[in-house]
């Protein structure tokens, strides 16, 4: 899709087939409402009084103006004008551009970034305009038969906004465009079905990122190699199924040709779950539902589009994505309760159940981002159902004893709207990954799943700065628009903007 600006002072004599403007509940218009409800001769103020109420993310379409040569003008509802905030933008432009999709259109123009708001910049409001744009157009299609439904028409999208402020705003809506492409991609690699997306595909597409951007190398390790590497936690997961696994390291070199020199900081690492099906191998979940377990690759598919969002962005910033791939199948050759393998970092496990897969596969990538000398580590999966019963779909799980790390990520993730809760990691909880036969078991009982899931990974990062997302309650949507949501990709794109010395919000 192609974003623009457009700076022209008589929006009434604007040509497109779609104008979006504000209004807020109580009848008080926004800047570019007033003058069209001006040039129509008062068309915005009879319809607010007459029908529109202006709740905030709700739109009104009123066509053919007199006075307004815009065929359509969409008043766009903002709630009430002392409520204002940058999410409430951030939803107004998504229903705007929603609009725009459910009409068919070929382009529209908004002008909801041009309003002040109290928490966000204009390029900022740009940055989210274009990103609701660019994800208001995602379609899933790739396994579908015949029968597909129209794919959206819509392919330029204008903002509209002060003249003084159109580089500010351009470089907003750049961001905006990498970050909905790469949640795209992330939401994509969830959507595909767990016979289409592997580990062999996951590694293809590192792959294929790499051949599209030139900052970006790709590199996939297969079982010999990943064998050779010590990673006996990893394998055990991966040695249950049929399909190979991947160990895939995808790298970003800082953009600007300079050559990393001894005050550099270290590369920021990212580590991301890629069990691209989970059953549960021998420990195995119940049938219903389980084919969401199709999702379990989501930490991984936001490493890769986090990656392709700051390729496409040339970020000035070493950035090195990791991820440990395979399936987790029951079969003669799959863990069984009570084993115990030993991991890349020497350290023994005792398997409790097989179910609690994600840690073991992570823990050897862990070890792996040592060699990298890494100025912060921070993975991202989908770990545990005790996060979804914590913190539900809104927020992901935050785990760090780093509080400088944590304060940058929660800051990343409001600036972002992609918010995520910082969760408790005391020693105390280490206890309870005590066991008899091995250096630690891989489950911690039912009391504060979540927590000890973070002790466990926690065990393996002794040597970097280190926090931990679960996004098992925010990288997927159930129900009827089932389907990848593409987080937490937002939050990491911000937080490597916000590392590379770029504006946030
Ligand atoms: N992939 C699941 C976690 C999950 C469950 C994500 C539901 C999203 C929705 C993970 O591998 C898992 O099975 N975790 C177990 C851990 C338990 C055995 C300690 C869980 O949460 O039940
Ligand atoms: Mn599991
Ligand atoms: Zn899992």
């Amino acid at each position: 899709m192609e974003f623009s600006t457009q700076t022209s002072a008589s929006l009434h004599q604007l040509k497109t087939a779609a104008l979006a403007v504000g209004v807020y509940t109580g009848g008080a218009l926004s800047p570019a409402a007033e003058t069209i409800d001006r040039a129509s001769n008062g068309a915005v103020s009879a319809a607010l009084k007459a029908e529109f109420k202006a709740k905030a993310g709700s739109h009104l379409a009123l066509h053919n103006l007199p006075g307004v040569s815009a065929a359509r003008v969409i008043l766009v509802g903002l709630g009430a004008q002392d409520a204002y905030a940058a999410s409430v933008h951030a939803n107004a432009e998504e229903a705007f551009a929603r609009y725009c999709v459910g009409a068919s259109l070929a382009e529209g123009v908004s002008t909801l970034a041009a309003i002040d708001c109290p928490d966000a910049t204009l390029r900022a409001r740009a940055r989210s305009a274009a990103c609701a744009a660019g994800l208001s157009v995602y379609r899933y299609t790739a396994t579908l038969g015949k029968e597909k439904d129209a794919l959206p028409k819509l392919k330029k999208f204008t903002v509209w906004v002060p003249r003084a402020q159109a580089t500010q705003a351009q470089a907003g809506l750049r961001e905006g465009r990498a970050i909905a492409n790469g949640m795209n991609l992330t939401r994509e690699l969830g959507d595909l079905p767990p016979n289409v997306c592997t580990p062999t595909y996951l590694g293809n597409t590192a792959k294929k990122l790499a051949k599209e951007f030139k900052s970006l190398k790709a590199e996939v390790l297969n079982a010999k190699q990943i064998e050779a590497l010590k990673m006996g936690s990893f394998l055990s997961v991966a040695r249950g199924s049929y399909e190979p696994p991947a160990f895939i390291v995808l790298r970003h070199a800082a953009a600007g040709g300079k050559a990393a020199s001894k005050g550099d900081k270290g590369p920021i690492v990212l580590v991301g779950k890629g069990i691209t099906f989970d059953s549960g191998g021998i420990s195995i979940k119940p049938a219903a539902n389980m084919d969401e377990m199709k999702y379990d690759m989501c930490g991984a598919a936001s490493v890769l589009g986090t990656l392709r969002a700051i390729a496409e962005l040339e970020l000035g910033r070493e950035v090195i994505g990791l991820i440990p791939a395979c399936e987790n199948l029951p079969s003669g050759r799959a863990n069984k309760p009570g084993d115990v393998v030993t991991s890349m970092s020497g350290q023994t496990i005792e398997i409790l159940n097989t179910d609690a897969e994600g840690r073991l596969v992570l823990c050897d990538a862990l070890t792996y981002a040592e060699r990298f000398k890494p100025a912060a580590v921070i993975d991202i999966a989908t770990l545990t159902g005790a996060c979804v019963v914590a913190l539900g779909h809104v927020n992901s799980g935050l785990f760090s004893k780093n509080d400088e790390l944590a304060d940058s990520l929660l800051k990343a993730g409001l600036e972002a709207h992609d918010t995520a809760w910082r969760m408790p990691l005391d020693d105390a909880y280490q206890e309870q990954l005590h066991s008899n036969f091995a250096d630690m078991a891989n489950i911690g009982g039912m009391p504060a799943g979540s927590v000890t899931a973070a002790c466990f990974l926690s065990r393996f990062t002794k040597n970097y700065p280190w926090a931990h997302l679960d996004i098992a309650g925010t990288a997927w949507r159930g129900g009827k628009d089932k389907g990848a949501s593409g987080r937490p990709v937002p939050l990491l794109v911000h937080y490597l903007l916000a590392q590379a010395g770029k504006p946030g919000a």
